[in-house]
This record gives structure tokens, sequence and C-alpha cells, in this order.
């Protein structure tokens, strides 16, 4: 009971707050959103206190989801409190993975391990890119993702509780 996803990018305001907000989704549809919860954060802190970039909250809204969390970066606590924390890309899980303190209980992974084919598994930082289409495209990649991963959950927790 209270375990915690964490999902983690460069800035915090394009990839991680897309994929917090697809994995919250993910989880109520297993029912499993009583034990677990979601936050996410950046490893730089340029954009702490804001609110995501508005193409990523222009796709969470055409998508029914209203997004309110600010930018925040992350913190060796969030490594000895977090059961999984997702990076987006290589360069994520790398940094993650040197950031990470003796003592992380966290499980470092890269998203797309998850549900993505070999060839699509990069979620790619769309920041510099022009348009929405870009969003669309992180959008679609973490919700194949984050529903493989909270049927991985169910099935976990179903195989132990049976
Ligand atoms: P994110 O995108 O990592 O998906 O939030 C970025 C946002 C800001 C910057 C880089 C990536 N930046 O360099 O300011």
């Amino acid at each position: 009971m209270g375990k915690k996803i964490l999902m983690v990018c460069l800035g915090n305001i394009c990839r991680s707050p897309i994929a917090e907000a697809v994995m919250k989704q993910a989880l109520e549809y297993e029912q499993l959103h009583h034990e677990w919860t979601v936050d996410s954060a950046g490893l730089g802190g340029w954009h702490s206190g804001l609110l995501p970039d508005n193409r990523a909250l222009s796709v969470l809204e055409q998508n029914g989801i209203v997004y309110a969390n600010r930018a925040r970066i992350i913190t060796v606590d969030d490594f000895k409190e977090c059961d999984y924390i997702f990076g987006m890309d290589n360069s994520n899980v790398a940094e993650l993975k040197r950031l990470a303190p003796e003592n992380s209980k966290a499980k470092v992974k890269l998203l797309g391990d998850f549900g993505l084919k070999e060839s699509n598994k990069i979620i790619e930082d769309p920041y510099y890119l022009v348009g929405e289409e870009p969003f669309v495209k992180v959008y679609n990649q973490c919700v194949l993702a984050c529903r493989a991963f909270a049927e991985r959950l169910k099935k976990e927790k179903t195989n132990t509780v049976s």
C-alpha cells in the first residue's frame, strides 16, 4: 500500500507531466489508483514552479485531462520514497542512475520498455520541435506504455494474492 511512481524528463514541462497524467488514468482503469500515487519531476530546474508547456496542456485537454501540477526538480528523497522512477529517454535514465543515492529503493526504468516497440520506445524531447504534433506523439507513446505497465502491476498483484 502507498506505492509511488515518479515520471521524469529534463524540464518537467513537456513529457513527464503527460506521462504522469496518463499513468494515473491507466492505474484507475486497472483499479489500482488507491494503492499507487503518481508524480513527475525534472532533472533540471529551469522551469520549476511553472505549469507545463501550452502544447502539453492542450493535448491533455483534448483527451479530457485537466492538469494543474507545477514543475519541480527531482530530489534525493524521491529515490528513497518511490518504487519506480521512469525516464523518457536513455539520457534521462543514465542521469537518474547517476543521481541515485546508495540507499535508493526506486527501480529506474525507461518508460518505453513497457508496451512500445523497439523502434518507438524512446519518448523524444518535443520542446524545441514545432507545433502540437510532437506532443500528440508523446501522448500516444505514454498511453501504450502506461497501459502496459499498469496491466503488469495488475497481473503481479493477482499472482501474489491468489
Ligand atoms: P521535457 O522538455 O524534458 O519533456 O519537459 C524540455 C523542456 C525544457 C527544456 C528541455 C526539454 N529546456 O531545456 O528548457
